[in-house]
């Protein structure tokens, strides 16, 4: 009975229950819900009235959750995580653009810390569990353009942890998943809301150095797939071959030409491996 109620306690989202897998020094902000349209647009409120680095929006369910390139991001109630976490860091807007693939290697080691996973990179922020999405990140940035240095970044975190057989619609269980029904188990929210917190405080810390992109490209697994190269106004067939150092995607065309892709979308057409 009381690993059930711990069980319970763990999974509603709850700051006490968040600090205590954080380090007692820990003091950022924390602002949870039971409902908001999106953590992001909130943090982003919150990053232009000043709060801090590392200042948490958390919430049980969005009712206007936003994904990448304009899409909505289906956030039902119940036990996934989206949570937002405003970055301030003294960089410039070059290096700031390694903030996306940086926060994914941060999620993936979370992820597979808490859950007991093995989870891949899709380029350019997606992670993957056994083929299907669990998970989404959106950065939005506000820059200094009089001296080109980052101002703050807002990450977004989206993941599936609960089953999603009864709570999404059918066309995206052909591409999306989750951690329990993947793993037949579900994990403490709130413990891998702590573990991601960490993470993203030690890899932001370091990520100037891009020891990360290691592990990203590790994790990786569009290396030496058939794709097309979604840009605003075409769609190009291509085949993915490598990840340069500022987690660019360096793509090869039928022609021969190459490009290296730093913003966009690729979707895999074909799985070589
Ligand atoms: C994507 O897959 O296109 C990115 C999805 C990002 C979703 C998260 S959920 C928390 C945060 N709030 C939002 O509105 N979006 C991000």
């Amino acid at each position: 009975m009381a690993t059930k109620i711990l069980a319970e306690t763990e999974n509603i989202l709850n700051e006490s229950v968040i600090r205590r897998y954080l380090s007692e020094n820990d003091r950022r902000e924390m602002h949870l819900f039971d409902t908001i349209d999106s953590t992001n647009s909130f943090a982003k409120k919150l990053a232009d009235e000043g709060k801090p680095h590392g200042t948490l929006v958390a919430a049980d369910m969005q009712t206007n959750g936003r994904g990448r390139l304009g899409r909505s991001f289906c956030s039902p109630s119940g036990g996934n995580i989206y949570m937002s976490v405003i970055i301030r860091q003294d960089i410039s807007i070059e290096t700031s653009q390694l903030i996306t693939s940086c926060i994914a290697v941060a999620v993936a080691k979370a992820v597979d810390k808490i859950c007991k996973t093995k989870c891949d990179i899709k380029w350019v922020n997606d992670l993957f569990l056994n083929g299907k999405k669990i998970c989404g990140i959106l950065t939005e940035s506000s820059v200094r353009f009089e001296n080109r240095t980052l101002d703050y970044a807002v990450v977004g975190i989206g993941i599936n942890l609960k089953s999603i057989k009864n709570s999404f619609p059918s066309e995206l269980l052909e591409t999306a998943t989750s951690v329990e029904d993947e793993t037949g188990k579900i994990p403490s929210r709130c413990r891998l809301i702590a573990e991601i917190l960490k993470n993203i405080d030690a890899y932001i810390a370091d990520m100037h150095n891009r020891k990360f992109m290691e592990e990203y490209r590790n994790r990786s697994f569009i290396t030496g797939m058939d794709i097309e190269v979604v840009k605003y106004n075409s769609i190009r067939i291509a085949k993915a071959v490598g990840i340069d150092e500022n987690a660019g995607l360096i793509v090869e065309y039928d022609n021969g030409e190459r490009e290296v892709l730093n913003s966009g979308e690729a979707r895999i057409l074909k799985y070589n491996h």
